[in-house]
């Protein structure tokens, strides 16, 4: 079946289409090539931890030997029970080579997701990440900060937490990336990689600053490359594609498992994992250039309501992972994690010792609603919307959050009190939202979050407060600003070519909503 959006895409106007297509999730061949790049990095200048040119080679001058070579697992859209329920299948039962369950990088966006499922996954160990709030291509500056706001108040997220971006349908621009570098993000991940690290002209580059510009999608995203933007120590994260027989002509990105594999025309799992796995011997024997599990979890969902659970294609997955884990120095991990080890690389027998690698569960006692689902059993709000339920542990808002209001008031039930937001000196586990205390007092849980200029007109915003307004960070008073969100001049503000993406945007909406598998 053709899917929906690809219908929508054929119907518009010729332009953007080249691009759109190469947006869906799905690569059909290179998207960069040395000469588009013109990429030239001085790496006597640029040193980490907070510059990194763009290589091939591991960081900090590691032999690929002393390399650990990283899975990265990412799963993206709505956070529901299906979806945390699909990426558990995969990693809930594994270890790493430190004993800890690995951890992985959701990229969130709003529509149908449950809030309070995103405190108890971030307060699990997990990154929270931004996917705009309405799932928006070439998305303006209020729906990448929005997602922030929103998921700040209604999810306890701390703002310093959230630092990473993914585009919907990939679909970036520099304007993009120029908007998340003024929104202090610390990473983007939405370019790919997209010829095998065994040719001599692969962008398989390590994770690396913008200091000198793009080196990824230079073919496929106008004005990117050639030194451009240059955004110092805003860091892209490329998306490493699978490759089948075909090679560079066989570039599999996101959800390689929905892809026909070697020209074929029907989807084949054996085949998938065939490929999988010469891929990942590919990157284990040459650099170790990360790889990647992109994943759309709703497609592989155990027990989504009217699909048929795919367990041939989820036991696949299962046995990649086990056939890759067997093999030394391997770990799955977060972009967070990935990122924390480039920033200071670690050779392989020093990997025990590296913090973000590791885990641990706050040491809280009293029961309170903090994302920890045995201390906050009965404390959530369940906020009923005609549009999707959730839950929260920070109070229902009076209306679902929009770009124009990501932080509505609060509805504060008979008989209660309004529940307090995260503050900026208090972290997810530690905070009583009903009390409005913070129970740590001890120096290892102690915790100050970062503001951010995501308010409007680039007003620095930490959390807080109760709804309604957010506190304004400068020199800690407690004055409230409105939030006063562009409204409906959002339609002015979009760049050329972003109406199409927001057509493809509902179009892939309702074909979710319908529970047709389709690739977001
Ligand atoms: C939010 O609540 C405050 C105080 O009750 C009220 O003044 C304000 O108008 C409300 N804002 C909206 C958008 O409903
Ligand atoms: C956090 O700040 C508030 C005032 O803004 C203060 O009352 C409280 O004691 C602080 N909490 C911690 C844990 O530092
Ligand atoms: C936000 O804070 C940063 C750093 O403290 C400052 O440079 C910037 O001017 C502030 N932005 C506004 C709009 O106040
Ligand atoms: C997402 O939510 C926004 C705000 O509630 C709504 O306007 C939009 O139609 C929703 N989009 C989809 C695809 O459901
Ligand atoms: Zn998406």
């Amino acid at each position: 079946m053709l899917p929906l959006f690809l219908l929508l895409a054929a119907s518009l106007s010729s332009a953007p289409i080249a691009s759109v297509l190469a947006q869906d999730g799905g690569l059909s061949g290179p998207t960069s090539s040395g000469e588009a790049a013109g990429y030239s990095c001085d790496s006597s200048k640029c040193q980490l931890p907070d510059c990194h040119c763009a290589s091939t080679s591991p960081p900090g001058g590691l032999s690929p030997e002393d390399t650990p070579q990283f899975i990265v697992f990412t799963a993206d859209d709505a956070v529901q029970t299906y979806t945390i329920d699909a990426v558990n299948q995969f990693l809930k039962h594994r270890q790493n080579p430190n004993g800890c369950q690995p951890k992985m990088t959701y990229f969130t966006s709003l529509n149908y997701t449950d809030f309070g499922l995103v405190t108890d996954w971030f307060v699990a160990g997990n990154e929270i990440a931004d996917h705009t709030m309405t799932h928006v291509g070439d998305p303006p500056a209020e729906e990448i900060n929005g997602n922030l706001i929103a998921l700040n108040a209604l999810s306890g997220i701390p703002m310093s937490a959230i630092q990473g971006f993914r585009a919907p349908f990939l679909d970036f621009s520099v304007d993009t990336l120029k908007r998340l570098a003024d929104a202090s993000f610390v990473y983007d991940s939405s370019a790919a990689a997209s010829v095998p690290v065994t040719e001599d002209d692969t962008d398989a580059f390590w994770p690396y600053t913008l200091d000198y510009g793009m080196a990824n999608n230079c073919l496929s995203v106008s004005g990117l490359c050639k030194g451009e933007p240059k955004l110092p120590g805003f860091w892209e994260i490329p998306m490493y594609a699978f490759f089948d027989k075909r090679g560079v002509a066989g570039p599999h990105l996101m959800d390689p498992w929905l892809d026909a594999a070697n020209g074929d025309s029907k989807v084949d799992d054996e085949a998938t994992l065939e490929y999988m796995k010469s891929t990942f011997t590919d990157h284990y024997k040459n650099n170790r250039q990360p790889i990647g599990l992109y994943t759309h979890p709703i497609h592989v969902a155990p027990s989504y309501p009217g699909v048929k659970t795919p367990q041939k294609t989820i036991d696949m997955i299962n046995a990649f992972l086990d056939w890759a884990q067997e093999q030394q120095n391997v770990w799955i991990v977060s972009n967070e994690q990935l990122l924390a080890w480039v920033r200071d690389p670690k050779p392989v027998s020093e990997l025990d010792s590296v913090g973000a690698l590791k885990c641990s569960t706050p040491a809280v006692d009293q029961n309170i609603c903090n994302g920890m689902p045995e201390k906050e059993e009965g404390l959530q709000s369940k906020c009923t919307f005609d549009e999707y339920p959730f839950s929260t542990c920070y109070g229902c808002p009076d209306q679902l959050p929009t770009v124009a209001n990501p932080n509505p008031n609060q509805t504060v039930p008979d008989g209660e009190s309004a529940r307090f937001r995260l503050p900026a000196n208090c972290t997810t586990a530690f905070w009583d939202p009903i009390e409005g205390e913070c129970i740590c007092n001890s120096d290892t849980c102690s915790f100050q979050d970062t503001s951010k200029p995501v308010g409007p007109n680039g007003a620095n915003l930490t959390g807080g407060g109760l709804g309604g307004s957010f506190t304004s960070s400068a020199d800690g008073a407690a004055s409230s600003t409105p939030f006063n969100g562009p409204g409906n001049g959002a339609q002015a503000m979009m760049p050329a070519g972003l109406l199409p993406s927001v057509l493809l945007a509902l179009g892939a909406g309702l074909v979710g909503m319908l529970g047709v598998l389709n690739r977001l």
